[in-house]
This record gives structure tokens, sequence and C-alpha cells, in this order.
């Protein structure tokens, strides 16, 4: 009785938590650098506002989400109407499946890339055409625009992507935008905040030059708010009057609305956050690099590197040292390791445990 497009379905399968493999492993102290979470912990900002209103949570949230719409619609220069929120961009990618595949239709993803691309559209019953990266790591713009065919609807950019957090030129996304006026383009920005290369497009201004851009970003990473999930996608008004009809009406829960006005006012950690994360990607890079593994440059909060012997292998073994990463293998690459920037002390152990593995020690 199952419906039929389910059958092919991989479900989401999440970094290790913590506790299990404390539990598993009896192990007192472990890190994990392997979900892209921010490892300063929520805002105080965020904490206080939900402090304060938690004792209203009896009520059902604001189903139209009208503080943080309008919060955010300063921060960006946009109109309310143009602002989708979702249960974590997740949720979004969801919705915009829901909103516009039809059973056959195709969506155009990176490979490797972010899984749920595929998933949502598996969904409905579409297709995903997943065109492989360049030999750098990198989106292949123009592949993925020859891809494109009658039934495609959706275009997925990371950008940072996930798991190579490489990043694609802007001047080279304005050309391809000419040859993309049928399909709506949806550059996936989780990783946003953390860039630092100047080529690299920003999705909203991308928005304002063409309507058939749709910018989703979150709370989840730079701002530390994974756990309340809150994410949020910046489109033209017919695309969020039809992501209203398709969403649960409560989808973001009142303790996420306040504690994301409240961090997205907090430039203060966002900056912190933000730098954080530059001097500690900075330092895992050329450590990696020192060590003579090859690690693609990252803009994210998280990077690839090559561990040159089998990943799920590695994965296995500094698990047991109370370290959690996160195998490439799910993305195809048997030898790569995902690894997502933390404190320095967490850096720190992993480097060493590393070093164990490999015998380097
Ligand atoms: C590329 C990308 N997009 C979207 C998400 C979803 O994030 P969230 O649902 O927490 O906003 C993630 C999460 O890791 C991601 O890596």
């Amino acid at each position: 009785m199952f419906r039929k497009c389910i059958e092919s379905i991989a479900p989401y399968s999440p970094g290790k938590p913590i506790d299990e493999v404390k539990r598993e492993l009896g192990l007192d102290e472990v890190y994990k650098l392997a979900s892209n979470e921010n490892p300063l912990g929520p805002p105080e900002s965020a904490v206080e506002a939900m402090r304060l209103a938690a004792g209203k949570v009896s009520l059902y949230p604001d189903a139209d989400c009208f503080e943080l719409k309008d919060a955010l619609a300063k921060f960006h220069g946009v109109k309310r109407s143009q602002i989708i929120l979702g249960e974590g961009s997740n949720e979004l990618l969801k919705l915009l499946s829901l909103a516009f595949l039809e059973p056959g239709d195709e969506i155009i993803m990176p490979q490797p890339s972010f899984g749920e691309y595929r998933r949502t559209a598996q969904l409905c019953g579409a297709v995903a055409k997943a065109i492989p990266c360049t030999e750098e790591f990198c989106v292949d713009l123009p592949a993925m625009v020859a891809a494109i065919s009658s039934r495609t609807k959706l275009v997925y950019i990371c950008n940072p992507n996930n798991p190579t957090g490489t990043v694609v030129d802007k001047h080279l996304l304005k050309q391809m935008m000419n040859r993309m006026n049928d399909v709506i383009v949806v550059l996936d920005e989780a990783y946003f905040e953390f860039i630092r290369d100047e080529k690299s497009p920003d999705g909203v201004a991308f928005f304002k030059e063409y309507p058939n851009v749709v910018s989703l970003r979150t709370f989840s990473k730079a701002y530390g708010l994974a756990g309340l999930r809150v994410g949020y996608g910046i489109c033209n008004e017919a695309i969020t009057e039809a992501i209203n009809k398709v969403r649960e009406p409560f989808n973001v829960n009142s303790l996420a609305q306040v504690a994301a006005i409240a961090a997205l006012n907090d430039s203060e950690y966002l900056a912190k956050s933000v730098e954080h994360n530059k001097v500690e990607r900075d330092f895992l890079y050329t450590e990696l690099k020192k060590r003579g593994f090859y690690v693609v440059p990252s803009e994210a909060n998280f990077m690839l590197f090559d561990s040159l012997r089998d990943s799920s292998e590695l994965f296995r073994a500094l698990l047991k040292k109370g370290i959690i990463v996160r195998s490439a293998d799910i993305f195809g690459f048997k030898t790569m390791v995902r690894l997502s920037v933390g404190l320095h002390r967490e850096n720190e152990a992993f480097l060493k445990a590393l070093d164990e593995c490999m015998g380097l020690n």
C-alpha cells in the first residue's frame, strides 16, 4: 500500500549523536565534528529571549511569524511577503518540492551535494539529475545548465557546497542565469555567513535581480540555533503564496521565532562565530596539509580531506577515540572525510586522534 516513489528513497542519515557514542563505547568525553554545528553554543541573547517566552508556550505560535519576518525583511531589504520560514531550511526543500514537482519532473543538483534535494524530490515522484563537480570539487555550473530539460523545474546550487565547501563564481552564475529563465534557481546558502571569498554570489542580491531565484538561509549554522529548527527563504510572492498553501500552519515554534530574532540582532555573536570559524578552519587546513593530506579549500564551517585510506574504517577508528567525523563514503568518496570546525581543543583532540590512527605518533 506504500507509494511507489518512496521505495527508492534512502532515509536521511544524520551524524552520530554524542550521547549514543558515549553509551555504546563507554567513553566519558566525545567530540562531534560531524554535523557542521556551531561549536560556540547558542547566542546568550537567544537563550534569554526563549527564557522570557517560555511562559507562553501554552499558546500556539504566530502562524505567520510576523515579528521574525519583519526583522528579516529589514535585515535583507526585502518585503515581508517575500519571506518563507521553515522548520530548518531542510523543511523549505520539502515545501519547494511539494509546491513545484509533479511525478516525472526533474531537479538538477551537484554531485556530491546535500542529499535532501534528491530525497525531497523523490517524495514527489520527481527525478534528481546529479551533475558531477569539477576535478577541483567545484559545482559545475555550465554542466548543470546543459543538463536542463523541458521537465526540469528546480536547479539547486549549494553555495558553499556541502560536502566540498567550495563556492561558485558570481560572474559565471550571472552568465548562466540567462540560460535558466525557465527554471527556479535555488541557491542553498546554509553556510553563507562563513564565506570570505568575494567572488562568491549573494543569493539575496541575485533574487533582487532575478525573480526566479530562491535564496535559502538558516539559523542552524553561523547563528548557533540548529536544535530549534528555523530556516528561511527569500523569493518572489508567487512562490511564498504557493509555499503557504503546502506548509503546516505552525511550522516554526514560538521559542524558535523569538530566538531567531534575538540571534539576528546579535551582530556580536555572529562576528565571533564567523571569526572563530575562520581562525580554526585555517588551523585545521594548515595542520592537515602539513601531514600531507589533500584538503579541499573551504568557505564553510567544515572541510573535505582525502585520508588516503578507507574513510569508513578511519571513521570507526576515530570514533573509538571519542571523535565523531563524517565519512564521505555516503557522498561516494571512499577515502574522503568531512570534518566540521570545532573549538580549538576539539580540533587539537581530532588531530591527535588522527595521528594515532594513521600511525604518525
Ligand atoms: C547544504 C545544506 N542545506 C540545508 C541544510 C539544512 O539545515 P537546517 O535544516 O538546519 O536549516 C544543511 C544542513 O546541514 C545543509 O548542509
